[in-house]
């Protein structure tokens, strides 16, 4: 793919995001009229979810029609071309009315991240990133905390039904005796934003999916932040575990989460 190829990919999806987040604020708006299911344990799902996915494929194919498209909601093949959709990242949140959830848009050219674009339009955030090309927040350059002492370090864990409640509890301890401050906020992609910004020092879950965190990939990296290689292996359609701080705590946090 050429320089101007992922360029107007970009722009694209800048868009893009800017259509999703006035259709999801919709949403969001009359969430006590909108009907929830769940897929399962603690896994919400709204008309929304579902809504915002097919504006970004139906969108997405007219752009771009021989990309692929992989989504939460609606799966997908792999390519060399291929986009990363979350349509509501933190939909649990989303279904409380807690305004910390995201519009996740990513894009990996030869299975490498290129392309973030996260738009929390409830928070009035909006990430952007390009790999190599730098990272903003709405429109302005933002970098990692710096952040390399434990003691004084804000840490997310994400959490799901995914990972055995035990394994969970027990990062949770280990980061806690190690003394840093631990919270969790309902939103993988936004924790990764997060750490990009600075006001998270590390972001940790033992399973996530590749929709959750592939903009936030490349908004981190680009912000500064030591990552695990999570396209590894089967990353890609089967999630790995993701480990994403200031580089001066990546050695600690690889032995307190195990992530490597
Ligand atoms: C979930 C959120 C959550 C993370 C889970 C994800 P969803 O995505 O990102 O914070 O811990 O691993 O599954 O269901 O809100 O799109
Ligand atoms: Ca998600
Ligand atoms: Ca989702």
């Amino acid at each position: 793919m050429t320089p101007a190829e992922r360029d107007l990919r970009y722009y694209a999806a800048l868009g893009l995001a800017a259509e999703a987040s006035h259709l999801a604020q919709g949403y969001f708006s009359r969430r006590e009229t909108l009907g929830t299911t769940m897929k399962g344990a603690q896994d919400w799902l709204t008309v929304a979810d579902g809504a915002v996915e097919a504006f970004l494929r139906e969108r997405l194919s007219q752009l771009f029609p021989d990309d692929t498209v992989i989504g939460e909601e609606g799966g997908g093949e792999a390519s060399d071309a291929v986009w990363i959709l979350d349509p509501i990242d933190g939909t649990a949140n989303f279904a409380h009315g807690d305004r910390n959830w995201c519009i996740s848009i990513g894009f990996l050219a030869d299975r490498r991240p290129e392309i973030g674009v996260v738009a929390a339009p409830a928070l009035g955030e909006l990430y952007a990133a390009r790999r190599g090309g730098g990272v903003t927040l709405n429109g302005a350059p933002i970098k990692v905390s710096g952040g390399a002492d434990i003691a004084r370090a804000s840490i997310e864990l994400g959490w799901s039904t995914r990972i055995p409640a035990e394994r969970y509890i027990d990062v949770i301890g280990r980061t806690y005796a190690a003394g840093a401050a631990v919270k969790r906020s309902g939103s993988g992609t936004l924790g990764l934003c997060h750490v990009a910004n600075g006001s998270s020092d590390a972001y940790a879950e033992l399973h996530i999916n590749a929709w959750d965190v592939a903009a936030g990939i490349v908004i981190a990296g680009e912000a500064g932040a030591t990552i695990n290689d999570f396209f590894a292996g089967t990353g890609l359609s089967k999630g790995n575990p993701i480990l994403c701080c200031t580089p001066g705590l990546a050695v600690e946090l690889r032995r307190i989460t195990g992530i490597a």
